[in-house]
């Protein structure tokens, strides 16, 4: 039987509570074993402990197959100090470059636009992870002054540019749609960055020629992402516009109850790390009403990616079966049930 060590940090608010249900429907799955190592990491940590996790933290998890982790981010911290300080140094850390975000609408009542059923939304995002806007330079000057001066840097390199364009292409020659990749750009007001973005776009489309490529300007693209959304297969953008796009694409499927994303580091040097695409919600926290789903969605890409394609197809098949009969389903998704009682009732539907 295959056996995997799997990190899993909850973060903070809702984080912990999908977690549960996360882990709830892997040990669920028969013919695997798993274990998990518990890292209490997160806004609590921080304020107890002055930093967000151990200072030998990425050193910690380096041993692990895959890392799960709920959400970080809590009223009492800020958060660019949540954020940069556990997330993006996972991500950044472990050179986890791909971020792959999944915009699929599993049931049309779902979907806030007339007239689009399932067929019509299902695109998936690679969004550059390390790099671009969020790559963390810049600084402040004059603080405190009426001087005062905030530069904040974006960095795109060819090496991890490149790395990221071909993953989406490789992505949209092994999908099942239109071959397609669209480039989310912005080059008409970022004449650097943006400019050198599509470039890179343009050589790399040359070694797909089978691959169809479209570029559209990112407020256009989310445009397009109400208007057309039936028209869109594999989308690769920046940190930032990608960051923003997939809380959209969010809406779309039906909210961010079923949002999920990887992290991933395709030469397996590090371990990848899987989360939903939401925040903690604080506002919901520690009531029972978040919606587990992008959550275990996630936790069905940790599957696919441990090479377990098959474990993944039965937990998605567990939520779309799920999604029929709502009433005891979370608030969210019209029922009046639990986080708990929603992962239970994935884990009943995963068996048949
Ligand atoms: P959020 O994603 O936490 O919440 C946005 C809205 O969606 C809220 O109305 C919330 O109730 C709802 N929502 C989110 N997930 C849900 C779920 N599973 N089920 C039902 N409803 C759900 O984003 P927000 O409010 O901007 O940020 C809250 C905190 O989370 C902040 O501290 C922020 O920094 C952090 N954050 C962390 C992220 C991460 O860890 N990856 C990502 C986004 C935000
Ligand atoms: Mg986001």
């Amino acid at each position: 039987m295959k056996k995997y060590n799997i990190a899993v940090i909850p973060g903070d608010g809702i984080g912990i509570e999908v977690m549960k249900e996360g882990i709830k429907v892997l040990n669920f799955l028969e013919n695997i074993e798993f274990t998990f190592d518990w890292y209490d990491w997160g806004c609590e940590y921080y304020l107890k402990h002055g930093k967000m996790m151990d200072d030998d933290g990425l050193e910690k998890l380096k041993k692990y197959d895959a890392i799960l982790l709920g959400a970080v981010g809590f009223p009492g911290v800020e958060d660019h100090i949540s954020l940069r300080g556990l997330l993006l140094k996972i991500r950044q850390g472990f050179n986890q470059y791909i971020n792959l975000r999944p915009v699929r609408l599993l049931d049309e009542r779902d979907c806030p636009l007339k007239n689009k059923d399932v067929q019509d939304i299902d695109m998936i995002f690679v969004r550059e992870n390390t790099e671009g806007e969020y790559a963390g330079v810049g600084g402040i000057q004059r603080e405190g002054t009426d001087d005062e001066v905030a530069i904040q840097t974006s960095i795109f390199t060819k090496r991890n540019t490149k790395k990221v364009m071909k993953y989406a292409f490789e992505l949209a020659k092994k999908r099942n749609k239109f071959n397609k990749v669209t480039s989310v750009t912005k080059s008409n007001a970022l004449n650097y960055s943006m400019v050198f973005w599509d470039k890179v776009f343009e050589e790399t489309a040359k070694e797909y020629e089978r691959i169809q490529k479209e570029s559209f300007h990112v407020d256009a693209t989310a445009m397009y992402m109400l208007q057309k959304p039936e028209t869109f297969d594999v989308i690769v953008t920046s940190n930032l516009f990608g960051d923003i796009l997939t809380d959209l694409g969010a809406s779309l499927q039906g909210g961010l109850g079923f949002a999920a994303g990887a992290n991933i580091n395709p030469e397996r040097e590090y371990p990848s790390m899987f989360e939903p695409v939401h925040g903690s919600a604080p506002e919901i926290a520690g009531k029972g009403l978040a919606n587990p789903i992008a959550m275990i969605w996630s936790v069905k890409m940790m599957l696919d990616f441990l090479g377990h394609e098959d474990l993944g197809d039965q937990v998605m098949k567990g939520i779309e079966r799920a999604l029929e009969d709502r009433e005891k389903l979370t608030p969210d998704l019209g029922g009046k049930g639990t986080t708990s009682q929603t992962g239970d009732i994935i884990c009943e539907y995963m068996k048949k």
